[in-house]
């Protein structure tokens, strides 16, 4: 049995084999993906489904702490959610490994705009103890490149005002559009 069809066998008996339809490629990424960068202590390569489990405990991890302190009441909802992201079939996401351990995530997604593919960045986070060393600019200079080899013309992204990520993202080229404005209605039983 060839190495793809034993790694194809595997997780079509997982639970996680639900995505191989749609990411049949990221599993032919898990055989060398000729993207991935390396340096000296630091693999930055797409998104496989193999990472899912590591991105869902990271993400839970980073979004519990300042400045988020989100509610996360289980790491099977955090799952649940980031699960929701990759099914999506015009996903797309990197990750960046120190040694064995995961240290950042982008997951966002494609949108065919009418002035060209434009990336939404979903989610990006970068270990707690590992953030304010230059790895989420490494990161995010990686993901620039490959979109614009993908020939995305355009990255966009929601975060909050005034917490340290806006910063990060303006040192990283990104601007406030202020011709637009974030609108939520909550909705309530009995409207
Ligand atoms: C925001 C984030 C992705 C930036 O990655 P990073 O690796 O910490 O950032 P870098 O080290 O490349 O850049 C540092 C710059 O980012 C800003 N910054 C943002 N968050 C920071 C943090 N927790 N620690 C230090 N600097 C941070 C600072 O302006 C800093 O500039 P300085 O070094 O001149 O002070 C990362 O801190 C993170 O994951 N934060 C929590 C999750 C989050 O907020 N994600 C974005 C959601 S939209």
């Amino acid at each position: 049995m060839s190495i793809k069809t034993a790694v194809k066998d595997h997780f079509a008996s997982a639970p996680i084999s639900r995505h191989l339809k749609n990411h049949f490629d990221y599993l032919h990424g898990f055989s060398g993906m000729k993207l991935d960068y390396q340096d000296e202590n630091l693999l930055m390569r797409k998104f496989t489904v193999q990472d899912e489990d590591n991105c869902a405990e990271l993400f839970k991890e980073v979004f519990s702490a300042y400045p988020w302190y989100d509610n996360w009441v289980s790491l099977e909802q955090a799952r649940t959610y980031l699960i929701e992201l990759i099914e999506n079939p015009v996903f797309d996401g990197y990750v960046a490994y120190n040694g064995l351990s995961l240290v950042a995530v982008c997951f966002g997604h494609k949108r065919s705009w009418w002035v060209g593919k434009e990336f939404f960045m979903d989610e990006f986070y970068v270990r707690n103890e590992s953030q304010g060393n230059g790895i989420g600019t490494r990161m995010m200079d990686y993901i620039k490149k490959q979109l614009i080899e993908e020939e995305y013309t355009r990255l966009v992204l929601l975060t909050n005002k005034g917490i340290p990520a806006e910063e990060f993202y303006i040192k990283n080229g990104f601007y406030n559009n202020s011709d637009r404005t974030v609108m939520v209605t909550e909705l309530e039983k009995g409207i």
